[in-house]
């Protein structure tokens, strides 16, 4: 009995370690899961990437986070290739050629708003915005180009602001990561 009681204590501490423990490789296994997942989408899509001094599990878990939320919707125009538009039950075939170039004009009551080129410029920019300026756009919706005050319309900041800064870093890193092109020449709804 005594030896018992004596022994709790041990077992919680066991417990707690174990716990620790398996978190920590469950976590692990899922952050993993999404780079992986990430080069997958960029493989099966053709999306060439540049790793040149990037990071690759950044690079992998920015395309997972770009692929799977929406950037795409908004940021090419037109989304899909003319045979790949799985709306018509087509194999998914993401507009490569303008893929970020911008383009997609929104009409709304507050105005007209076209996405904007997301796509790196000659420095390595994505948007022609440092990580500083980037994560400014992601938090706030202001743009540091823009007077102040401006908000971005139509753009999820509003969502995007509560992803993690490590979220946004990928995501940044990713689309440095991405062909450069010019502005879509074609914008449209
Ligand atoms: C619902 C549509 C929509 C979605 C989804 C969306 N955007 Fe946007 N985004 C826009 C529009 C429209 C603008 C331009 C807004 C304006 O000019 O007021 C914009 C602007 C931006 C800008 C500012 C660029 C500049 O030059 O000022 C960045 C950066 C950006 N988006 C990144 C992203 C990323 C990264 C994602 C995905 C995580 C994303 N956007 C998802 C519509 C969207």
């Amino acid at each position: 009995m005594q030896q018992h009681i004596v022994s709790l204590p041990v077992i919680w501490f066991a417990a707690l370690v174990l716990a620790t423990l398996l978190c920590g490789s469950a976590a692990r296994a899922k952050l993993l899961d999404q780079i992986l997942r990430g080069y997958e989408i960029a493989a099966n899509q053709g999306i060439p990437l540049n790793l040149k001094g990037k990071d690759w599990a950044t690079v992998g878990l920015g395309s997972y986070l770009v692929n799977t939320t929406g950037c795409n919707d908004c940021h090419t125009h037109p989304n899909w290739t003319t045979t790949g538009n799985p709306y018509n039950g087509e194999p998914e075939q993401i507009n490569t050629a303008e893929y970020l170039s911008g383009g997609r004009v929104f009409t709304t009551p507050a105005g007209m708003f076209t996405s904007a080129n997301i796509t790196p410029d000659k420095r390595d920019r994505p948007a022609g915005l440092t990580l500083a300026g980037f994560l400014e756009v992601m938090h706030t919706g202001h743009d540091p180009r823009d007077p102040p005050g401006d908000l971005l319309q139509v753009m999820s900041w509003p969502l995007y602001r509560w992803k993690t800064d490590s979220d946004l870093i990928a995501i940044y890193t990713y689309l440095q990561a991405i062909p450069s092109l010019p502005d879509n020449s074609n914008p449209g709804p």
